[in-house]
């Protein structure tokens, strides 16, 4: 069989990652967070003193790291130059500038590059998680889904996450970001003409994990 490819897209707090990695490891596939290469090249910048206010320094500084991302479902990996980092990337200041830097054009076409390595040598096929993964990254996809939720659910979701988030300033920093990825000019979040868009509002986990895995295998 060919490998299947499929594009995950959506704002922050629709359930991309946990749904993704579930359908991976469900039909067997690779695994691929974008969201996390772009936070760890935001943690390089941070860590290396780049100022992330200054888009032409962090173009400049772009081909610097070298970012490795494992494809296991059952437990994702990366490592900067070597070093796990998938603890600090999820810190609040890596994730209070990571839409700065991953608008800035250098920065994408690099990670772009990594991506579509990454898919291609999948041997079963990958669910690709991300924000442009269905418009530009893959946009050959066999299946290309757009999760959404209002943005109370989403805060609500990602404060869960959260140890002692503040459901407000949670909402505040979800919609500033989302506002940001979706008015960038290279490859802003977007919805692709072909994908199949859910609604995961008044949806569980489960619900939507099974709703995506029955999309797949209609493709297969
Ligand atoms: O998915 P996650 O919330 O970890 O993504 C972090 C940030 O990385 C997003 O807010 C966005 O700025 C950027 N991103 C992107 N393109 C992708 C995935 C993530 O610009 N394909």
């Amino acid at each position: 069989a060919t490998p299947v490819i499929v594009a995950i897209d959506g704002p922050s707090g629709t359930g991309k990652s946990s749904t993704s990695k579930a359908v991976a490891a469900q039909l067997g596939l690779s695994y691929l967070d974008t969201g996390a290469q772009y936070r760890a090249i935001t943690w390089w910048m941070v860590t290396n003193g780049i100022d992330t206010a200054d888009p032409f320094a962090i173009a400049s500084a772009a081909g610097k790291p070298e970012i490795v991302s494992g494809t296991d479902p059952e437990k994702p990996a990366i490592t900067v130059d070597g070093l796990d980092v998938a603890g600090p990337i999820r810190e609040q200041d890596v994730t209070s500038k990571v839409s700065a830097v991953s608008a800035v054009p250098e920065v994408r076409a690099r990670i772009t590059e990594l991506q579509r390595a990454i898919a291609g040598s999948a041997v079963t096929g990958i669910v690709v998680e991300g924000r442009d993964i269905g418009t530009t990254v893959l946009p050959d996809a066999d299946l290309k889904v757009f999760l959404t939720a209002s943005p109370e659910a989403r805060a609500a979701r990602r404060s869960g996450e959260l140890e002692g988030a503040d459901l407000h300033a949670t909402r505040e920093a979800l919609v500033k970001r989302d506002a940001a990825d979706s008015s960038r000019k290279t490859s802003p979040l977007a919805k692709a003409d072909d994908a199949v868009e859910v609604d995961t509002t008044d949806l569980t986990l489960q619900q939507v994990i099974e709703c995506v895995v029955t999309l797949v295998e209609e493709k297969r």
